[in-house]
């Protein structure tokens, strides 16, 4: 066995004669609006956990079902016949966010359309069109060879987007089935610019919800204005005293378990090719803010901070109403880095909103979600191997990066699988994942499948040549 592997022309004939069939059957996975947040989705989301059943027997995989789970459905395959080589737990999501507010997207979110080399749709990036990648890579491979170079379990999941509740519970009775030497989740994007990247490291999240009340009802704001606590004033105070002038988290505590950036860290940063005001005009932001003493990638993926992600409460109609509103809410989130646990955020989060707020208004803090963050070593050799795949497909060698979004699973794999975990992720950063027209570039969509076969390659000639 070569220690790297060579050209398969046949995958690459395969997948060359299948482009239009693959763009269909991408469409269809797309147009099922599997929205795991909302109940009313839930049958969709049924249905593409089954539309994910179908292709898995279809191209040859084994032990394919939609298994129960209290919720939405995880759909679990394996193929296990490449004995003496690795075993790798492949996943991804098939749920994707909601889609308001519709009508900023150009065409309906679950009506898919390629335009300008993009196939644009809800989940078309995250995370439907990965998946798809993944199904494709393995179709081909089945096809052409009748065995894949390493061994395969797929685990698909539906609930990535609304917390993930369903998961680790899954992962604990399938332990042993799931005994593995790598796990690999496509579900990240490259480095700006669109270069490739793999993603080293990703950040947690706790995600809470303040809850202010005053008067059972509203009042009428000249009667009662300055004479009792406003819930929308209580509540705008103690989010201004969450967060400094400094951009750092004013919660006592909220530090002490971040590990600090090493120089090497520091420097891999700075080494990236970062074209910082083409990420601002990206945006569409006048300016970039953040902590006091750090670079942007830095704020962005290595450490922590806090976001509201939606306020309200009171009259929002057009006009005027002169009220004192009678509850007012907001959703709040902090993103976490290295040793920050998101139950001990919370904690310390509600203490210190409890310990802000006015005393003449009721406010009730509760948990929504969270999820640990993590770090995986460049040097693995699954990520060498990895790196190696992109360069192939994509003709350039990938960078690594640290993301600020998170995969909560990834810490779960980590800690009740014992598997080291690969971020492999093909999507363009400029994918508008969660946002309006949501969009893939299909040359990253067909590289990144022909790139997730070749990793298979690597993986078991990396092996081989181990041993
Ligand atoms: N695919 C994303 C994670 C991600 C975000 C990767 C940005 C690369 C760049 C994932 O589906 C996601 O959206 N995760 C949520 C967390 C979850 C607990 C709701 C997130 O980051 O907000
Ligand atoms: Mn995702
Ligand atoms: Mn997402």
């Amino acid at each position: 066995m070569p220690l790297t592997a060579g050209p398969d022309d046949a995958v690459e004939e395969y997948l060359d004669g299948r482009l239009d069939q693959r763009l269909e059957s991408y469409k269809t996975f797309l147009r099922i609006p599997s929205i795991s947040t909302l109940p009313e989705h839930a049958g969709d989301c049924r249905q593409a956990a089954e539309f994910l059943v179908g292709e898995l027997r279809a191209m040859g995989v084994e032990h394919v079902a939609a298994e129960e789970t209290g919720g939405h459905p995880i759909v679990y395959g394996d193929w296990l016949h490449a004995d003496g080589a690795p075993t790798v737990v492949v996943y991804g999501h098939y749920d994707v966010q909601p889609v308001d507010p519709l009508e900023l997207w150009h065409s309906p979110p679950f009506e898919p359309v390629i335009s300008n080399g993009r196939m644009l749709a809800r989940g078309a990036a995250d995370d439907k069109g990965q998946i798809h990648m993944h199904l494709r890579a393995i179709e081909a491979l089945l096809a052409t060879r009748g065995r894949l170079p390493v061994n395969l379990m797929l685990v698909f999941e539906g609930e990535e987007e609304s917390s993930s509740e369903h998961l680790d519970p899954w992962l604990e009775a399938n332990r042993d089935r799931l005994s593995a030497d790598v796990a690999v989740i496509s579900d990240t994007s490259f480095f700006e610019g669109n270069r490739p990247a793999i993603t080293l490291g990703l950040r947690g999240l706790m995600y809470a919800q303040i809850d202010v009340t005053g008067s059972p009802v509203d009042l009428h704001s000249g009667s009662y204005g300055g004479s009792v606590e406003n819930p929308a004033n209580a509540l705008c105070q103690i989010v201004a005293a969450l967060k400094g002038p400094d951009g750092r988290v004013r919660i006592p505590g909220f530090y002490a378990d971040v590990v600090p950036l090493s120089d090497s860290d520091r420097a891999a940063f700075a080494a990236l090719p970062f074209d910082e005001d083409g990420y601002r005009t990206g945006i569409g932001v006048p300016e970039l803010i953040g902590e006091v003493g750090y670079t942007t990638l830095e704020r962005r993926g290595a450490r922590p901070t806090l976001d509201v992600n939606g306020i309200w409460g009171g009259f929002e109609g057009e006009g005027s109403k002169t009220i004192i509103p009678a509850h007012a809410h907001a959703k709040v989130s902090c993103r976490l880095v290295t040793a920050q646990e998101p139950d001990r955020i919370f904690e310390l989060f509600r203490d210190f909103v409890a310990e802000i707020a006015p005393p003449a208004v009721r406010t009730e803090v509760r948990l929504l979600g969270g999820g640990r963050p993590s770090l995986t070593p460049a040097d693995h050799p699954a990520t060498q191997a990895a790196a190696r795949a992109i360069e192939h497909a994509f003709g350039q060698a990938p960078v690594y990066m640290r993301e600020g979004g998170s995969i909560p699973v990834c810490a779960s794999f980590e800690r009740i699988l014992g598997l080291p975990v690969v971020l492999a992720g093909f999507t363009n950063p400029d994918d508008n994942a969660h946002a309006p027209n949501e969009s893939m570039v299909l040359d990253n969509y067909e590289r990144g499948i022909r790139a997730i076969a070749r990793l298979w390659d690597e993986l078991a000639a990396a092996d081989s040549g181990a041993r």
